[in-house]
């Protein structure tokens, strides 16, 4: 009897020969072989590998796969518990029948109960079209799960191939969607109904490729050029999270970071006003090892968000990017920002804002398209947020877009800014021509009263300890002490306890 059980075991492990090698030939793995990657060696337990379905009718009587397309079960990641699933596209296309989602659904119970990170690896054609209802009944318990979970375990999925339709909601329901360039795609209809439906003719690719979700949906947090890279960035993430949000991230041991003077911090800020230079340099200063982890790296690249750790400890970090459209926030920027901040507060991960923001994008593409309200989150989130906050003001911090990028008013914990700060409700030129409009209209000389003006302006609003004098930055600090403050900030702010008012929940503008 045991060896007959062995014998099952092995023919259910090695799949079907023809399908397994037409997964090869597009470049794709086994669900199998992704979790090999994915998991600590030897550390996966599998569960319901015999399970089947009882679907009946159109011939499913006679097609009775073990595992019913999809594999699952638990492993580790550098020794911490997670939960998982591998669609395998050699059975049913992957297709998402009433066994195959009981089974996904049986894991996310228990990450949810452990309070383990999920995580998922879609490879499917979607809705498995034989059972019906029972599959997209199948798919809303699996969304209800997802909801229930968000933000008591970490949620990860991975997109290897389609994931159509119904299956499409998860990735947009998960903390972070990985996809995987030529082979994942992701979209609610095909490019066959597309074209029946409104004549247009598109591809696969273009419809919900990398380049669609990667840089213009921001659907996909992260994208690779293969499954090996991709499955390694998965374990890098899942190293930058707690296990869930009763839990601290892992720490790794302390830099003596408090005491770290940078010089090359006092370079990287141009003299002029208005060059841009690239803050992922300052980032990469501050942070250990110069390592960080961007997400949605490739979408709204104006803002930057960040995974990465200051004396061993994570943190989040928001950053104007002076490199893109000069740092300003946009309606994307906003979303990318506000989304970010929200998960770093629901998982327990301090913020760091490093601020150089001329203001919001004007125009009136941006206004109709709802720039007011999407900005709007970035506020409502910052406001929200109960983690440790610490801010960074390099350069510019301009009007609206002062008070959202974690000003004081709003809550920061520490409000840190460079000597080169400029801080006001407008730049000097603005200024100056909306309050003296009158006397420069009635000048013999505009110009040289406008200069004077300005300087004038410069002198008594914009000067570099304005904010200090009236208690709105902490302390105007030397750029190159400031991984070292950042430091002692973190330090400082580690058991912050802030509870909010209880209620329902927020009605934060969606
Ligand atoms: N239900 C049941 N079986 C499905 C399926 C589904 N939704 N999607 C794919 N399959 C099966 C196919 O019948 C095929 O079975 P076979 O190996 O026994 O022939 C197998 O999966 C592989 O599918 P195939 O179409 O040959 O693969 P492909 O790589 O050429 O195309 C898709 C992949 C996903 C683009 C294509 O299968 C497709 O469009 N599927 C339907 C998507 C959809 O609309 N789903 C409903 C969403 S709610």
């Amino acid at each position: 009897l045991r060896e007959e059980h062995e014998r099952l075991r092995e023919e259910v492990a090695e799949g079907r020969p023809q399908a397994v090698a037409r997964q090869r030939s597009l470049g794709k793995r086994t669900a199998r072989e992704r979790l090999e990657l994915l998991l600590d060696e030897g550390s996966f337990l599998e569960l319901d590998m015999l399970r089947r379905h009882r679907a009946q009718g159109l011939g499913m009587e006679r097609q009775r796969p073990h595992t019913d397309g999809v594999i699952a079960g638990s492993g580790t990641i550098d020794g911490r518990r997670v939960f998982v699933y591998a669609q395998d596209f050699t059975v049913f296309g992957g297709s998402l029948g009433e066994a195959h989602a009981l089974k996904i659904q049986k894991v996310m119970d228990l990450a949810l109960s452990t309070g383990s990170p999920f995580i998922g690896l879609n490879d499917s054609g979607g809705a498995r079209i034989q059972e019906g209802v029972m599959s997209l009944n199948g798919y809303g318990g699996i969304f209800q799960r997802n909801v229930a979970a968000s933000g008591v375990i970490p949620q990860i999925n991975v997109v290897l191939g389609p994931c159509a339709g119904g299956a499409a909601y998860s990735a947009a329901l998960a903390d972070f969607t990985f996809m995987v360039r030529d082979t994942a795609q992701l979209y609610l209809t095909g490019p066959d109904v597309v074209e029946a439906v409104t004549g247009e003719r598109v591809t696969h690719a273009q419809l919900g490729g990398v380049q669609v979700h990667g840089t213009r949906s921001g659907l996909a947090a992260f994208v690779h050029d293969d499954e090996e890279s991709c499955l390694a960035d998965v374990r890098y993430l899942v190293s930058m999270l707690p296990s869930n949000n009763m839990s601290r991230p892992p720490a790794l041991p302390a830099r003596d970071a408090v005491h770290d003077v940078r010089p090359r911090l006092a370079e990287i800020v141009p003299v002029e006003r208005n060059k841009p230079y690239d803050m992922r340099q300052v980032l990469a200063e501050l942070v250990d090892d110069g390592d960080y982890l961007e997400v949605h790296a490739a979408w709204a690249p104006n803002v930057i968000c960040a995974f990465a750790r200051i004396d061993g400890e994570v943190i989040g970090v928001v950053g104007n990017q002076p490199l893109v459209l000069a740092g300003v926030l946009d309606v994307a920027a906003s979303q990318k920002a506000a989304r970010f901040v929200r998960l770093c507060d629901a998982f327990g991960i301090p913020l760091l804002t490093l601020v150089d923001v001329p203001g919001f994008l004007p125009g009136t593409d941006q206004e109709h398209a709802g720039a007011i309200r999407h900005g709007a989150k970035l506020l409502y989130a910052y406001c929200e947020a109960t983690v440790p906050r610490i801010q960074v003001i390099v350069r510019k911090a301009y009007g609206g877009a002062y008070i959202v990028m974690d000003s004081r008013s709003i809550g920061t914990d520490l409000s840190l800014a460079w000597p080169t700060n400029e801080i006001a409700v407008m730049g000097a030129e603005s200024a100056v021509n909306v309050i003296y409009r009158r006397e420069l209209a009635a000048a013999s000389d505009p110009d040289m009263l406008r200069a004077d003006l300005v300087a004038r302006y410069t002198g008594e609003l914009l000067h570099s300890t304005y904010a200090a004098e009236r208690g709105l930055v902490d302390d105007v600090i030397d750029p190159v002490e400031t991984r070292s403050v950042v430091a002692r900030g973190l330090a400082m702010l580690r058991d912050k306890r802030k509870h909010a008012t209880p209620r329902k929940h927020g009605n934060v503008p969606l």
